[in-house]
């Protein structure tokens, strides 16, 4: 204090002046100087954190939303921070998730969905690692097993239906399809249900399930802040062990882990090939298949748990969005109601797929709903790409999202319209082809990680 008082007045007030200009000129020279500084910037802070444009747009949720309007603006490269560029370009696309691609899933995004330190099919970044994890998966996910899941589905459906059918008022269709997608995937996986339809048939969203998907919205915080989400972690256990107290996030939470645990050894106290089998449907569980195939007890455990996430949202939002979009078209409705009663309302995979409104009807409903409405990231390998004539340096985050391609005007008229009948001939009676169309198609994206449920 002795020493500041001694100083001519004003001098504070010029060294913090000195050192603001110091700090902006350094930024600035950074900023024209790095290897991205020729990528046009999302938003002036853009090149200097990503805390500062693409995190506040990820919380809010809007991210997927809004880059597409800078796209058009800015064109097909736009940088949304240090070292970090999303794409709007199918070609780019193609380069990028071509199958044996060496832009790898970014680590940062991608680990925070790996379960208790086993990475899973999802959450793999490395390539050798994931292609093996593949394999073994192709097991129960290859087209030739889905036939095979056939009585499962029923079986979860025909209690989904009557519970719709014996509901007194209006059913909340989000709600009511996530319900029937966590029973199918639970019992695909675990060979037994969380219970997610008879809780919301007795008026209650089961939390395990709710809270899974509270969780995804903490996603922005839990990749861009992690320092700051291990502290809420640890406090909420300080809270519990101190007051028995524990908030419904990680009640939820808690109880999936406990369920999803004993589930497990349930499955893999029965031995040889018991163990695989899922009792209801006689069809091999995935963690069961995995455990038999060699994988790690935990690590077949982490993946049938991770199952959960990219299982259900993305079918119940496709769902609920089809049984939406069929109630506000009536005629489309009855036509396709016809079809099915002509072949005798088959449930066989097959027959199904054989029906052209059906086909153009589910189509269009994934494509519409948009369910995977993430951004995927990759980082750019030795060497660096050429995109769009700009030079991306090795390191490097290359993101987009496929729903962007299905809601893209040049191939589909009117995106946001539900229209199968963009999918068919104008009699209707078959499905019409239109390369253009087909080759922004991409729901479930391309290359080595394409989804592995998409059958
Ligand atoms: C309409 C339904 C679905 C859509 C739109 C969809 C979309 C996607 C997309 C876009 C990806 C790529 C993600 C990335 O690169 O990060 C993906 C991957 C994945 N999906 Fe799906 N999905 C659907 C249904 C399913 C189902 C039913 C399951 C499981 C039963 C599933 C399991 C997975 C898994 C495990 C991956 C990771 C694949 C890998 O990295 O090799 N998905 N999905």
């Amino acid at each position: 204090m002795a020493l500041l008082s001694s100083l001519p007045s004003g001098w504070l007030a010029y060294a913090i002046a000195g050192i603001l200009i110091a700090v902006i000129v350094r930024l600035l020279y950074r900023v024209r100087t790095d290897p991205l500084s020729h990528v046009p910037n999302a938003g002036l802070l853009a090149p200097i954190s990503r805390l500062a444009w693409a995190f506040p747009h990820e919380y809010r949720g809007t991210i997927t939303l809004d880059l597409p309007k800078l796209h058009d603006k800015l064109g097909p490269l736009v940088r949304i921070g240090p070292t970090e560029v999303s794409f709007y370009s199918l070609d780019a696309y193609d380069v990028i998730h071509k199958a044996g691609s060496k832009f790898e899933k970014d680590p940062r995004v991608y680990g925070g969905f790996v379960q208790d330190g086993h990475p899973a099919l999802f959450s793999i970044t490395d390539p050798g690692e994931h292609a093996r994890r593949r394999r073994l998966m192709g097991q129960v996910y290859n087209r030739s097993k889905v036939p095979l899941l056939e009585e499962l589905m029923l079986h979860h459906i025909t209690h989904w239906t009557r519970c719709i059918a014996r509901s007194p008022q209006a059913v909340d269709l989000p709600v009511s399809c996530r319900a029937l997608e966590a029973d199918i995937i639970s019992d695909f996986s675990f060979g037994t249900t969380v219970g997610a339809i008879g809780a919301w048939a007795n008026g209650g969203e089961l939390a395990m399930v709710a809270k899974n998907d509270e969780l995804a919205s903490w996603m922005p915080v839990i990749t861009n802040l992690p320092g700051l989400w291990e502290k809420l972690e640890s406090l909420q256990t300080c809270l519990a062990t101190i007051t028995g107290y524990q908030p419904a996030l990680w009640r939820g939470l808690g109880d999936f882990v406990e369920w999803s645990h004993n589930s497990f050894n349930t499955l893999t106290k029965s031995k040889g090939e018991d163990a695989a089998i899922n009792p209801t449907s006689g069809f091999p569980t995935l963690a069961g298949t995995l455990t038999r195939s060699g994988l790690p007890a935990l690590t077949a455990l982490a993946e049938a748990k991770e199952n959960m996430g990219p299982g259900t949202d993305t079918t119940s939002a496709s769902l609920a969005h089809v049984l939406w979009a069929l109630a506000h078209n009536a005629s489309f409705q009855d036509e396709l109601y016809r079809d099915l009663k002509r072949v005798g309302f088959s449930t066989d995979m097959t027959t199904l797929e054989g029906i052209p409104r059906m086909r153009a009807c589910v189509k269009e409903g994934v494509r519409w709903a948009g369910a995977a409405a993430a951004m995927l990231p990759r980082v750019v390998p030795q060497g660096g790409v050429e995109l769009h004539g700009m030079f991306l340096p090795e390191g490097t985050i290359l993101t987009s999202s496929p729903i962007w391609y299905l809601r893209d005007a040049t191939a589909f008229p009117n995106p946001d319209e539900f229209n199968p009948y963009r999918w068919m001939t104008p009699d209707a009676t078959e499905l019409r082809q239109d390369s253009l169309r087909d080759k922004y198609y991409i729901p479930f994206s391309k290359g080595a990680n394409v989804c592995i449920g998409n059958q």
